[in-house]
């Protein structure tokens, strides 16, 4: 019999990725770090890669930092979290005190962008991490085993295989806690210690006093949607632990059209084969922010009342409409109007939870759509004429 041709060995070993489809923020603003760092002079808390005034710097943005030792020129620092400047100072000062640093918001308001971006800014990654679940257990927040070590050597330190929390107090780092009103009480108050004796005791070891200490630059970034389980169930112990911040949606209605259009601008750079800057219709952006408010506020810009649906209208949804949408008219240029992919988009958007949903976008349409079309807008008209895409029906099918 012939002998079978082995194959070669099989490398298991994880190589780097040699394109990747979203770099994490340390690595897609790493020049604006540097610059920052380089001309960072104010003084840091220990094991911070910025000063407080530079990590605020690099969320908010600033006109220029100096950058070279011997030609004079500057870098700008992109604004990055829409929002205000205060509310990221004081998210900073709390992350260099003792307490954690919980984010609050609806869905959608980059909680947890600006999660990251402030571990970036302080600890230079945003890689230590836990995602709450339904699912998830002390082991993630603590410390689990390799089992075919414990059980071949019993606890030893090389079995133990250390959280993100864990690592992040080894080695001093900012740690993100995603939805953590996800997770049961009682597996979220596996931080109440941690956080207030800044110690992780590790029984099994039979030492009385194993245990991993906190270095410093330790500090914890919660974050939590108010439309879930919620922030009252968290035990009021595991409160008093942290500063909350609330995360508003957009206030300005120019900044909000201005970042969906560089957000989507960018969204659009993946997955273009031509590679080219694609821009985004300005109409389409104008109507898409415009009702997004509307139906996010229960108001239009005239005064007049508006049924709010169930679902959120957050400015991350939009931008998901105004890439969708755009990226059609990448693919199937011939004869394309964005405009008539809007209400299918945007029934998409809304219709998530409750069937009523639709008859109150329905009732938009009647209303504040119409009024517009009546005062002679051609938008709006061009909106009312595509009425029927919400009752289900396909234009030109
Ligand atoms: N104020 C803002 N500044 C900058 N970007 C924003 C702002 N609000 C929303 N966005 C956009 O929304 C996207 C989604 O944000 P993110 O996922 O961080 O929200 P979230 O609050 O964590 O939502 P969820 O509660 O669903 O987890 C961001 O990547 C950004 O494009
Ligand atoms: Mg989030």
């Amino acid at each position: 019999m012939a002998k079978k041709k082995t194959s070669a060995k099989t490398d298991h070993s994880i190589k780097p990725a040699p394109r990747m489809q979203l770099q994490p923020a340390e690595m897609r603003y790493a020049e604006e770090l540097r610059a920052l760092a380089e001309s960072d002079t104010a003084p840091r808390p220990e094991n911070w890669s910025l000063s407080p005034g530079a990590v605020v710097d690099f969320i908010c943005g600033t006109d220029g930092v100096k950058v070279g030792k011997t030609k004079a020129s500057s870098r700008v620092i992109t604004e990055k979290f829409v929002g205000s400047r205060n509310l990221i100072q004081r998210c900073v000062v709390t992350l260099a005190g003792e307490r954690g640093l919980m984010l609050v918001g609806e869905p959608g308001t980059a909680k947890s962008m600006l999660g990251e971006l402030l571990a970036v800014g302080i600890s230079g990654t945003g890689a230590f991490a836990v995602q709450g679940t339904a699912g998830t257990t002390e082991d993630q927040i603590r410390y689990g085993w390799n089992y075919a070590m414990l059980l071949d050597r019993g606890p030893s330190p090389e079995a133990l295989v250390p959280s993100p929390v864990m690592q992040a107090m080894q080695t001093g780092k900012v740690v993100r806690f995603e939805e953590i009103t996800r997770c049961l009480p009682e597996v979220q108050d596996a931080l109440i210690s941690i956080l207030s004796e800044r110690r992780m005791m590790i029984p099994e070891l039979g030492d009385e006093d194993a245990s991993v200490f906190a270095t410093p630059g330790f500090s914890v970034i919660a974050t939590a949607n108010l439309r879930d389980r919620g922030v009252s169930e968290m035990s009021a112990a595991l409160k008093r632990r942290f500063n909350f911040e609330t995360i508003a949606p957009i206030a300005d209605e120019a900044r909000e059209r201005e970042l969906v259009n560089s957000r989507a601008t960018a969204m659009l750079q993946t997955g273009n084969p031509s590679g080219d800057r694609v821009e985004i219709d300005e109409a389409l952006v104008k109507l898409l922010v415009t009702i997004f408010r509307d139906l996010r506020s229960g108001r239009s810009n005239e005064g007049w009342q508006v049924n709010r649906p169930s679902t959120v209208m957050s400015t991350a949804e939009a931008v998901a409409v105004a890439t969708a949408i755009t990226r059609e008219a990448v693919f199937f240029p011939s004869g394309f109007d964005p405009i008539s992919r809007l209400p299918g988009h945007l029934l998409g958007v809304v219709m998530k939870d409750e069937a009523k949903d639709r008859e109150r976008l329905l009732g938009y349409w009647d209303g504040p759509v119409r009024r517009r079309a009546e005062d002679g807008s051609p938008l709006w008209k061009r909106l009312l004429e595509l009425r029927v895409v919400l009752e289900g029906e396909e234009p030109g099918a």
